[in-house]
């Protein structure tokens, strides 16, 4: 957090299937898994293109993080369903070591393409939904902060949670 390249609106994808988004992709697979991440945005790598990967396996360690399927999102286009709004904890590999708690449509219908151009739609809810909302936030310039309205739930993630695993988007 910091950098301008993380408040800047990335461009889309103009061409799917290319060695240099393939490699682009692993990149961020290998940053995403070395620190430990539920998903990660291509501007949070420095390359504003609207790249972003997702995915949470089922773990007893968090047991408030329901499992996401490893997914590579294009272009994604979001529309929230309904009003309902759903609070929870989020961190964010761009600010290491906080947690905010954070505003996010409950119900999401998301559309884009995958690494190979192939659509992607899908309807989610909850903790499936947030992190989906959280990652394209980054293709528009947003980070989690951002977003909040009551900053005395912002915090660094062994204060607030001594004896918590933690998962970062
Ligand atoms: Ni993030």
């Amino acid at each position: 957090m910091g950098d301008a390249r993380l408040l800047e609106a990335a461009r889309p994808v103009a061409a799917f299937d290319t060695p240099e988004l393939r490699a682009l992709v692993l990149d961020m697979r290998e940053t995403m898994a070395a620190l430990n991440g539920a998903g990660l945005a291509a501007p949070q790598i420095g390359v504003g293109l609207q790249v972003v990967i997702f995915g949470v396996a089922e773990n007893p360690r968090y047991p408030d993080a329901e499992a996401v399927p490893d997914t590579v999102l294009l272009n994604p286009e979001l529309q929230s369903i309904g009003d309902e709004m759903e609070d929870g904890w989020e961190g964010c590999l761009s600010l290491p070591g906080m947690r905010g708690k954070v505003s996010r449509h409950k119900h999401l219908r998301y559309r884009g393409y995958d690494l190979t151009g192939k659509p992607i739609d899908r309807t989610v809810s909850g903790f499936h939904a947030r992190v989906v909302q959280h990652e394209c936030d980054h293709l528009v310039g947003v980070l989690y902060p951002m977003r909040m309205t009551d900053m005395s739930q912002f915090g660094f993630t062994d204060v607030m949670f001594p004896n918590a695993a933690t998962i970062d988007e």
